[in-house]
């Protein structure tokens, strides 16, 4: 399999708050962003494999500001890592004031994907080829954290 930099996976998404996605106080339903932050990065994993990849793990979600009613949401998700058939994606969730176009971090989270082959089993997924010293950064933070899941310790 070919090596795919981070860059050609790299997933944009924007979305509008509308009342049907708010809760009683008229801002963003947290489930509804776990949702859109569901499905930046199945894009993301989905670019990388070229193949449908299924959702394993959900860590470090946190939502640090609220967003509103009428918002524009601009959700990002980059691959941090690639393993054997698993990838760590993470997600950061941006409210933009449509008006001025401020932006304002409002959540973020890693997810952890997997390749499904066609057997339905985890089947290997494409290198993951670091172009900067961040790219390098980012997959050496994303395998120290792999081990320590693996060793239970998050
Ligand atoms: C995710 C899933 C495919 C893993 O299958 P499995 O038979 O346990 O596979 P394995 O134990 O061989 O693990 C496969 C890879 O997934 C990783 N993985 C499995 N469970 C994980 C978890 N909870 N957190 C992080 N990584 C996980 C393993 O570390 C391994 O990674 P690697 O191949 O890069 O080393 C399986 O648990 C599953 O189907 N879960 C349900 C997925 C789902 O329905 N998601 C929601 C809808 S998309």
């Amino acid at each position: 399999m070919d090596p795919k930099t981070p860059s050609e996976s790299f997933t944009e998404m924007t979305e509008l708050v509308l009342p049907q996605h708010t809760n009683a106080i008229g801002t963003a339903f947290g489930g509804v962003i776990m949702s859109w932050i569901d499905i930046c990065s199945s894009i993301a994993a989905m670019r990388h494999c070229g193949r449908v990849c299924v959702t394993a793990r959900v860590d470090a979600l946190e939502f640090k500001a609220p967003i509103k009613v009428g918002d524009v949401v601009c959700l990002t998700a980059r691959l941090n890592a690639a393993f054997r058939s698993s990838m760590e994606i993470g997600v950061r969730v941006e409210r933009e004031d449509a008006m001025t176009g401020q932006r304002a971090l409002c959540a973020d989270a890693r997810t952890t994907f997997v390749n499904l082959g066609d057997d339905g089993k985890p089947s290997p997924v494409p290198p993951l080829l670091s172009e900067t010293g961040e790219d390098r950064r980012l997959a050496a933070e994303a395998a120290d954290r792999r081990q320590q899941r693996r060793a239970g310790k998050i």
